[in-house]
């Protein structure tokens, strides 16, 4: 594996690889690898001749009281994660390589963005279109990888790369859980043990929230207030949102008919942890 960290190098580097006529896969990230960021790498593995990871703590999508400062850093950690994975190249480059001067363009995808995460998070999603357009810039034309598990956020990097006509396809893949249910987080490094124990709760509730569709339920509303329910039984999760949507417009539909997104968002002490739930309902018989 190779570590570069400037745009330069990492840019000629994939260059070269596709005139080569190598395809191009590319995992964008924050680095505290766990195994949700590894699962997309063999995604990219299965599917792609070179596997570039990008490892870079945007400070643009952090909010001012976020864990921008707090948020977990091991490079060292990190490389061997990434290396024993499969990745080719690592780009990991500094703030100032990235930002050499604070930018004053920003990627602002309109819509899909003032709910959910970005009610909670006002300016979060632009830094995430602006530092994701950046990096598909440096990767140049590639397939790019990411979870569902920000699901919301895969929903605003699928439309900015259709509306701008990035020459990217993007690739969602399913959430990695531990065993007891809690999706993978690098922000699950900050529950104590007692919340670390409460968490699953989220995914309990999606579950609750699934299988109440399945007994016939097809009011938004009620799915909702299923999902709610449990999770306000937990005292120690703070809810923030449930939701259940249409799952590409994002928009809570009349009827829950068809490919339907469940999700949800709650405090536990210090993290806001997120989960949501995907399925296919038919019309009621
Ligand atoms: P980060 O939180 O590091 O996540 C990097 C990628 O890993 C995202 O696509 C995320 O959805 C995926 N991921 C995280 N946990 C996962 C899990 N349990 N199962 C499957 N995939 C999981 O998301 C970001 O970084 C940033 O916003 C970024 C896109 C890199 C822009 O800065």
């Amino acid at each position: 594996m190779e570590l570069t960290t400037t745009v330069a190098d990492a840019r000629s580097r994939l260059a070269v690889a596709r005139r080569q006529g190598a395809s191009v896969g590319l995992v964008p990230t924050m680095g505290s690898l766990h195994d949700g960021h590894l699962s997309l790498v063999r995604a990219a593995r299965a599917d792609c001749d070179v596997v570039a990871m990008t490892i870079f703590v945007n400070p643009l999508q952090f909010g001012a009281g976020e864990d921008l400062d707090a948020y977990p850093r091991d490079l060292d950690r990190d490389r061997v994660l990434a290396e024993s994975a499969g990745v080719d190249l690592l780009f990991a480059p500094s703030t100032a390589e990235m930002y050499p001067e604070p930018p004053a363009t920003s990627v602002v995808v309109a819509g899909l963005t003032d709910t959910m995460e970005g009610a909670s998070r006002p300016t979060h999603f632009a830094g995430v279109a602006t530092v994701v357009t950046k990096l598909f810039h440096v990767a140049g034309p590639c397939r790019a990888y990411f979870g569902e598990k920000d699901y919301q956020q895969l929903a605003v990097i699928r439309r900015m790369v259709a509306d701008l006509s990035f020459p990217v396809e993007v690739v969602g893949c399913p959430i990695v859980r531990e065993s007891d249910g809690l999706a993978l987080s690098s922000r699950n490094a900050y529950l104590a043990p007692e919340e670390r124990a409460a968490a699953p709760v989220l995914h309990r509730s999606l579950l609750a929230g699934r299988a109440a569709i399945e007994d016939g339920e097809r009011d938004p509303n009620a799915v909702v207030a299923v999902i709610r329910g449990v999770v306000e039984d937990e005292p120690l999760a703070e809810l923030d949102y449930a939701e259940a949507l249409d799952a590409e417009t994002l928009r809570r539909p009349d009827q829950l008919v068809g490919d339907v997104r469940l999700l949800v968002a709650a405090r536990f002490g210090r993290p806001r942890l997120l989960d949501n739930l995907g399925l296919l309902v038919p019309e009621q018989g």
